[in-house]
């Protein structure tokens, strides 16, 4: 399973759903993640050696991917439509991320557009969501879903843990936090999705 996380909008969590899918995919099978993004924050979130998978630059992913089953792929913001169609075309799955925000559900619709065009297999994600009594969460996979756009079950709550994980080089899993362990049930959720 090739799985690309890509946006129009930065800042989404494409990231952490790529560490965090990683780490979870790791666990059925050799995953492999590959750092797309020049910023290389999931190469810097990797240098404590704490993670449970290899990440690798796309420079070096030709000769690691052979070894892996599952490969994720983390990209940068703001993709050109022509990078779009690509990104699209080398996986198995395009996950795109995107918090309730009125903004960034903004962006994906535009993004989606060209993907739907495109006939791409891809799915939202739900990320950032925050804590009830908010019901931005609810509202926004309604607006999602009445667009007609594949959105997944699992979301992803709005946790300190997840801007704290990367730091200590870890997954919100071995995150030492009794709520992060929500923010990986989210992830796992995912997972078990994709893999379905
Ligand atoms: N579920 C969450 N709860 C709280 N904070 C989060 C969550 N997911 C991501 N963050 C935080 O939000 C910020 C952006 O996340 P992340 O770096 O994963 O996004 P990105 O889409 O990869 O950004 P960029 O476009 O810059 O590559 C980070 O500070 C991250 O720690
Ligand atoms: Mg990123």
């Amino acid at each position: 399973m090739i799985v690309t996380v890509a946006s129009f909008k930065g800042g989404v969590g494409k990231t952490t759903t790529a560490v965090h899918l990683a780490a979870y995919l790791q666990q059925k099978a050799p995953t492999l993640l590959v750092d797309g993004d020049q910023n290389r924050s999931a190469s810097t979130w990797a240098e404590g050696d704490k993670l449970s998978f290899k990440v690798v630059t796309e420079a070096q992913a030709p000769k690691y991917i052979r070894q892996y089953e599952h490969v994720v792929i983390d990209t940068q913001a703001r993709p050109e439509q022509k990078d779009l169609e690509a990104l699209a075309d080398g996986c198995d799955l395009l996950i795109l991320p995107t918090t309730p925000k009125a903004l960034d559900l903004d962006a994906l619709l535009r993004t989606v557009d060209v993907l739907s065009a495109l006939g791409a297999n891809f799915k939202v994600l739900l990320t950032i969501v925050p804590p009830l009594p908010s019901r931005s969460g609810e509202e926004a996979r309604k607006l999602l879903v009445a667009a007609g756009l594949p959105v997944f079950e699992g979301e992803i709550k709005r946790l300190v843990a997840f801007e704290r994980a990367p730091l200590m080089g870890v997954v919100v899993n071995d995150y030492p936090d009794q709520r992060a362990q929500s923010g990986w049930e989210g992830y796992e959720a995912v997972g078990k999705e994709i893999l379905a």
